[in-house]
């Protein structure tokens, strides 16, 4: 599939990171609706926020506005990445990148060793995201989607706690910051 012309990297500005709030799912509502096919609905995040333990979401901002968000479980060694966005207007700034390291660091600071996801098979730009990080795909979900039945790869990412994997993340994160 061909991929779309890259948006301009212009004004990479810091993306800061906090914990997801209730307060912030209304900005998040307007980002998944503009990010996703099919979306979760505001009452998801709530529950994510308040009665799922091994849940873990965060949001960046520009000034004041959330740009970025992005969620994980940890459930012992394993993670998994739940839902990453950018809003369209700022996407190709290194924040999906800024953000998916956020949710690696948590993961290995809460014990994960390994990190799973499901991506649609036609969301390329995703999967070279996760690529660059390390994810290989393992697997295929067919129809796992059920709005166009289409598949989902099941990408996955081991030894984050690994030297290896550490040193690959230091000098991506390097890139980043300069
Ligand atoms: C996936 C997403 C989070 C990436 O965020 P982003 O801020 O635009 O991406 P970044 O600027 O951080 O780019 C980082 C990497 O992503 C990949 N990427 C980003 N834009 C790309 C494009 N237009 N074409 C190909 N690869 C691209 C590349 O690997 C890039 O690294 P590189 O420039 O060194 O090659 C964003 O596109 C998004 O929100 N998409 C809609 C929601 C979604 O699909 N989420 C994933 C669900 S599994």
């Amino acid at each position: 599939m061909k991929l779309d012309p890259r948006p301009v990297a212009a004004g990479g500005e810091h993306l800061s990171i906090t914990p997801m709030a209730g307060s912030d799912v209304r900005e998040v509502m307007r980002i998944e609706q503009q990010s996703f096919t099919t979306t979760w609905p505001a009452n998801a995040f709530y529950q994510e926020l308040n009665d799922n333990k091994l849940a873990h979401y965060y949001v960046g901002r520009i000034g004041e506005n959330i740009v970025a968000y992005g969620g994980i479980w940890v459930i012992l060694e394993d993670s998994h990445i739940t839902t990453i966005a950018v809003e369209p207007r700022h996407r190709g700034r290194r924040y999906g990148e800024v953000m998916l390291i956020k949710l690696l660091d948590e993961a290995i600071a809460r014990g994960a060793s390994w990190m799973t996801l499901e991506v649609r098979e036609s969301n390329d730009v995703a999967q070279a995201l996760y690529r660059k990080y390390g994810f290989t795909t393992v697997s295929t979900r067919r129809g796992y989607y059920s709005d166009n039945n289409e598949n989902a790869l099941v990408m996955w990412a081991g030894n984050m706690k690994s030297e290896i994997y550490s040193n690959r993340l230091r000098a991506l994160r390097s890139t980043l910051t300069g």
